[in-house]
C-alpha cells in the first residue's frame, strides 16, 4: 500500500452512571462547590461502578464507535488502548478488550502517556497506518481515575472522573488532504515529580520486591497501600499553559495553517482556565471549543475522544472542518493533532 490517508470513520463514548457532585465532595473534603467551579470549571464527574473495570468502559465506548462506523470487530486489524489505570499490570488492557469484543488474532497493545495518551495514540496509529501496516484500527482512551485518586486530598480528588472514548480509524488509498493531517509530540521527564501516581507495589521498585524479601525468598507483598495521584497543582498549571500555547503554534506552523483556519479546538479537559488560555492564544471564541470539563471532570486520556464525541453528537461538526486536538499530561508529556473532519 502506498502512502494512505487516515480517516476517522466511527466514534463513541461511555460514561458510568454514577455522578459525583461538588456538593457531595463538600461532605468528603474541606472544599466548597463555589471554589471547585471557580478554580476548575468542574461541576460533576462520573464514577465507575464497583463491578466495572477500565476494560468494561472501553468495551462500551468501542461498541458505539464500531456501530457508528458501520463495521464489526471482525473488520478491525489492530486495537490500541490508552490507559493509566489498566485492569492488570499485564496483559495489556487492549487484549482484555479484544477478548470481550470477540476479536481474534489482530495485534492489541496499550499505550501510556497519561492524559496525553489519546493524542499520542493518534500519532502512533496514523504513522503505522500510513506505512501500510493496518487498514482499520480501533483506538480507545479509557480511564478509571477514581481508583487511583487519594480521596482525602482536596487538591486532586475534585479534579478527576472516569469514562472511555473510542474511535475507528480507516486508511484509504488517496492523498486527498483529508482525515488526519499530522501530529506534534513532546515530553520532558525533568518534570516527572510534579504530577505522578505512586503505589506501594510499584512494578519495578526494588524496595518492595527483592529488598524486603530477598533472604526469605518470600515474595508476598504488603497489600495495605493503594495507588494515589500526587500533584503540585499550581506548578502543573503554569507549565501546562505555556507548553500548550507553544504546541498549538508549533503544529499550525508545521502543517502551514494559521489560527483562523481552525474550526474547532478539542482540548484535554483538565481545567477550564487552562482551556481558556489556549483558546485565547489561538484567538478562538470559546463557543468553538469542545467543552466537557464541567460535566466529566478530567478523565485523563479519555477526555479528548469524549469531548470529540460530544461535539460530533451535538451535530455541529461539518465535513471539511479543521479540528485541533491537544493534551498535556504527567511526565510531562504533551502534544497536538490536526484532523480534517471527513465523516
Ligand atoms: N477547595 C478549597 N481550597 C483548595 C482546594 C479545594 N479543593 N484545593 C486547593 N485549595 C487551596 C490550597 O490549599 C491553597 O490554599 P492556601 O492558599 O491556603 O495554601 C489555595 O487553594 C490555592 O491553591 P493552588 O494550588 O494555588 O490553587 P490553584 O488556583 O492553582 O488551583 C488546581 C488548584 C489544582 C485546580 C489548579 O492548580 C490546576 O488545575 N492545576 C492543573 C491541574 C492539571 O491540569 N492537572 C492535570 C494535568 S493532566
Amino acid at each position: 500500500m502506498s502512502l494512505a490517508s487516515v480517516h476517522l470513520t466511527g466514534i463513541g463514548g461511555y460514561l458510568p452512571e454514577r455522578i459525583l457532585t461538588n456538593a457531595e465532595l463538600e461532605q468528603m473534603v474541606d472544599t466548597t462547590e463555589a471554589w471547585i467551579i471557580e478554580r476548575t470549571g468542574i461541576q460533576q464527574r462520573h464514577i465507575i461502578a464497583a463491578d466495572q473495570m477500565t476494560s468494561d468502559m472501553a468495551v462500551e465506548a468501542a461498541k458505539v464507535a464500531l456501530a457508528d462506523a458501520g463495521i464489526s470487530i471482525d473488520d478491525i486489524d489492530a486495537l490500541v488502548v490508552s490507559t493509566t489505570t489498566p485492569d492488570l499490570i499485564f496483559p495489556a488492557t487492549a487484549t482484555v478488550v479484544q477478548a470481550k469484543l470477540g476479536g481474534k488474532d489482530f495485534p492489541a497493545w496499550d499505550i501510556q502517556a497519561v492524559c496525553s495518551g489519546f493524542v499520542y495514540g493518534l500519532a502512533q496509529v496514523e504513522g503505522m497506518m500510513r506505512a501500510g501496516m493496518f487498514k482499520r484500527v480501533l483506538l480507545i482512551g479509557a480511564e478509571a481515575m477514581s481508583r487511583i485518586v487519594d480521596w482525602t486530598d482536596r487538591g486532586t480528588c475534585i479534579l478527576f472522573g472516569d469514562g472511555a472514548g473510542a474511535v475507528v480509524l480507516e486508511a484509504r488509498e488517496s492523498n486527498v488532504e483529508n482525515g488526519l493531517i499530522g501530529s506534534v509530540l513532546h515530553a520532558d521527564g525533568a518534570y516527572r515529580d510534579l504530577l505522578k501516581a505512586t503505589h506501594p507495589h510499584r512494578p519495578s521498585s526494588p524496595d518492595l520486591h527483592q529488598q524486603v524479601n530477598h533472604e526469605s525468598a518470600d515474595f508476598s507483598l504488603d497489600s495495605a497501600g493503594t495507588a494515589a495521584v500526587e500533584m503540585k497543582g499550581n506548578e502543573v498549571f503554569r507549565v501546562a499553559v505555556t507548553k500548550l500555547g507553544s504546541v498549538v503554534n508549533e503544529i499550525l506552523a508545521k502543517y502551514e495553517f494559521s489560527d483562523s483556519d481552525i474550526d474547532w479546538l478539542v482540548p484535554h479537559q483538565a481545567n477550564i482556565r487552562i482551556i481558556q488560555a489556549t483558546a485565547k492564544k489561538l484567538k478562538m471564541d470559546i463557543d468553538r471549543v469542545a467543552l466537557t470539563v464541567g460535566s466529566h471532570g478530567n478523565t485523563s486520556s479519555a477526555s479528548v475522544p469524549l469531548a470529540l464525541n460530544e461535539l460530533y453528537r451535538s451535530g455541529r461538526l461539518e465535513k471539511g472542518q479543521l479540528i485541533l486536538l491537544e493534551a498535556f499530561a504527567g511526565g510531562f508529556a504533551w502534544g497536538a493533532n490536526l484532523l480534517r473532519w471527513s465523516k
